[in-house]
């Protein structure tokens, strides 16, 4: 029988196990099926170096086992106890600016450190021995949001040890780098160091490295507790939960790799319906990196909104908590689990929202935790996954996700600061999430052959193959965007000659010679009414056309976007930042030329409508973000008020459909 997990982090070691009764009455009540335990539980399970304390560990399993509640195990190494700094003072993290950080909160750690290593290791293999086979495990949680970068001593020996291994001689760094440029030409790799900081700017190659060995050393750490963990505990799962989407400091497909199941952490932080659209974007995000298989919500909040802006934590509205729940499991989602079960009377984050909130089981918090545990059994058939190897959900279309791109964007020194890459591809999904149309996320070395259009917003540095493969997938019939800047540089920034975009340019027809960076704030109108900001340039079109050229001097009349057939597909190029509305105009003109339609002709405009596979049928989910009440037709059983509909349905703002869908699935467009 399949079932939706939920749940929460569980804390039990930091309260009297007089509470554990009536957590467990409360979970009971709530239909909470699992529990995340142990997440930085380091202190508890080992006080001193090498003598462990299960005791209370081994109570709490049980206690779950007998009241049918599984446990998503956690190593606990986010957070190193005092004991071990102390032993181990060389392993402390180091900051670019050389100051070494002290215990005191989590993540004290340097990851390249072979102390912090073995620790980590010992600790997982003891779990692991201790409880890799009891009755009520269901998957290991290796670590904790994995990002921790340090640098000093210790990172720059494992750091030289890895260039050594990556260019074979010093020569070579010195060539990839050009290190020649201001006299930093290393004559050994001995005189190589992380990037501190330096007098003024620093090599933007040198940084590329070090944010590839900084993720490479996370995912070998990663990869030795998963080791260990799979010897004791053959078959059970394993995850890392990846902070999403934020954290770029680990290449999320090379972690993908490494671990069963994706699950990740999610926290909007907008109040109004740009919260809806980031739910969406980190599912979607989430389910690609677990190549198009359910994946697991390991956190959200039941009611707060962090809005670092406002330094606020603000509370959801009334009914969010399900609304955002049922977007996740539309796309994808097992299930959701919350940080966390119950919050501390004292700690850090002790006002973060909890399942049980301070205030106690008589809140609309828990009573709408209760209502949600009783939404998810009503929807249990949708767990199962879908049959035939299909995807759970059928995108038609695939953004560009690359973690070298994100980090050349970081590397400085480039002409504009609007070339940020996350902002570029939220900005997209947000375009096509309006036009309610879902998508994937891709990298450029994988099959894209089941996508209409692939679209590739700021992808900074590209490799050849990266190129041929959208070459590739042109000519075959596809359609892709591509936007400015995106392949200027190769892998390893170094700038191609000839033209910016050089990656792209003769697949776009297309020739760059000029960057004309926008001030900001300045915004500029572009023939066709378009307006566009942060960029633009001085573009010829070597055979495409021109869909919309520049009004302001001095590039009055030059192409702004273009396209070019290639075989049997277009590329489309834009060479300026389009406002959201034009971006969506753009977007809407390149998805009709694709032939992508929405997953419901209704959808669109606030109104979010995704089809979920599960076994043999398919499911709608059906919601309405916007403030006034729609119209959708409608024909199935919807589960969530048991009733038949067919036909025009109104839905009032805030409110959700998940309807099983009468007819059977299309054969699905993803091979
Ligand atoms: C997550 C983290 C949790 C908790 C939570 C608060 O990113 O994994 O431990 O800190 O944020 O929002």
């Amino acid at each position: 029988m399949s079932e939706f997990v939920y749940g929460g982090d569980y804390n039990p070691e930091q309260w009297p196990e007089s509470v554990w009764a009536e957590d467990v009455r409360l979970m009971r009540e709530a239909h909470v099926n699992r529990v995340t335990v142990g997440v930085f539980s380091w202190s508890s399970l080992e006080p001193e170096e090498g003598r462990y304390d299960f005791g209370w560990l081994d109570r709490v399993m049980d206690l779950m086992h007998t009241n049918g509640i599984g446990v998503v195990l956690a190593t606990p190494t986010a957070s190193p106890p005092p004991w071990f700094t102390f032993a181990h003072p060389e392993a402390l993290p180091v900051t670019a600016d050389g100051v070494r950080l002290v215990h005191g909160s989590r993540d004290t750690y340097n990851p390249a450190a072979p102390a912090y290593r073995d620790a980590a290791r010992r600790i997982a293999g003891a779990l692991a021995e201790r409880y890799g086979r009891h009755p009520a495990l269901r998957m290991w949680h290796v670590h904790n949001e994995y990002g921790t970068v340090s640098y000093g001593p210790e990172t720059d020996r494992a750091f030289r040890l890895w260039l050594a291994e990556r260019y074979g001689t010093v020569a070579a760094l010195n060539s990839t780098w050009n290190s020649a440029f201001w006299s930093q030409s290393y004559a050994t790799f001995e005189h190589i160091l992380a990037p501190q900081a330096t007098q003024y700017l620093p090599n933007p190659a040198h940084l590329l490295d070090f944010k590839r060995f900084s993720a490479d050393t996370l995912r070998d750490a990663l990869r030795e507790q998963v080791a260990v963990i799979r010897e004791l505990s053959p078959g059970v799962p394993v995850t890392t939960n990846f902070m999403l989407p934020s954290w770029n400091h680990y290449d999320q497909w090379d972690f993908a790799a490494e671990i069963d199941e994706v699950s990740i952490d999610h926290y909007p932080s907008a109040r109004d319906i740009e919260g809806e659209t980031h739910v969406a974007f980190g599912a979607d995000v989430a389910r690609s990196f677990n190549q198009g298989r359910p994946w697991v919500l390991m956190e959200q909040a039941t009611s707060l909104i962090y809005d670092y802006a406002a330094a606020r934590l603000f509370a959801k509205d009334p009914g969010r908590l399900e609304r955002n729940t049922l977007q996740y499991l539309a796309r994808g989602a097992t299930g959701s689990l919350f940080f966390q079960w119950r919050s501390p009377r004292v700690g850090a984050e002790f006002f973060h929202s909890p399942m049980v909130p301070h205030a106690g089981e008589d809140t609309r918090v828990f009573r709408e935790i209760v209502a949600l545990g009783h939404t998810l059994t009503s929807l249990a058939e949708i767990a199962e996954p879908p049959a035939d190897g299909r995807r759970v959900n059928d995108a038609r279309v695939a953004i560009v996700w690359d973690s070298i791109a994100w980090w050349a964007a970081e590397t400085r020194a480039l002409p504009s600061d609007d070339l940020a890459f996350l902002p570029a591809v939220r900005a997209v999904h947000r375009a096509l999430w309006w036009q309610g149309v879902s998508c994937d996320v891709v990298r450029l070395d994988q099959d894209l052959s089941g996508y209409d259009l692939v679209l590739v917003p700021n992808k900074i540095a590209a490799s050849d193959a990266e190129a041929e493969t959208l070459r590739a997938f042109v000519t075959a019939g596809g359609h892709a965007a591509v936007w400015f800047f995106s392949g200027t540089t190769d892998e390893n920034l170094s700038v191609r000659p000839g033209g910016f975009s050089g990656a792209f340019a003769p697949l776009a027809g297309i020739r760059v010679e000029e960057h004309h960076p926008l001030a900001a704030g300045e915004t500029v109108q572009l023939s066709d009414g378009s307006l566009a900001d942060a960029w633009a340039e001085d573009l010829q079109v070597t055979g495409a056309e021109v869909l919309a050229t520049f009004t302001h001097a001095p590039l009055a009349g030059g192409p702004a976007i273009t396209r070019n057939r290639l075989g049997a597909g277009t590329v489309h190029y834009l060479a300026t930042r389009l406002d959201a509305a034009a971006l969506g105009d753009h977007i809407g003109r390149i998805l009709a030329e694709a032939g992508v339609t929405p997953e419901h002709p209704q959808a669109g405009d606030g109104v979010e409508i995704v089809r979920r596979y599960a076994g043999t049928r398919s499911y709608l989910f059906v919601f309405n973000h916007g403030e006034s009440p729609r119209t959708v037709d409608l024909n199935g059983y919807d589960l969530l008020t048991d009733a038949q509909l067919s036909g025009d349905i109104e839905l009032a703002p805030a409110a959700s459909i998940v309807l099983r869908e009468d007819a059977l699935p299309d054969a699905p467009h993803h091979p």
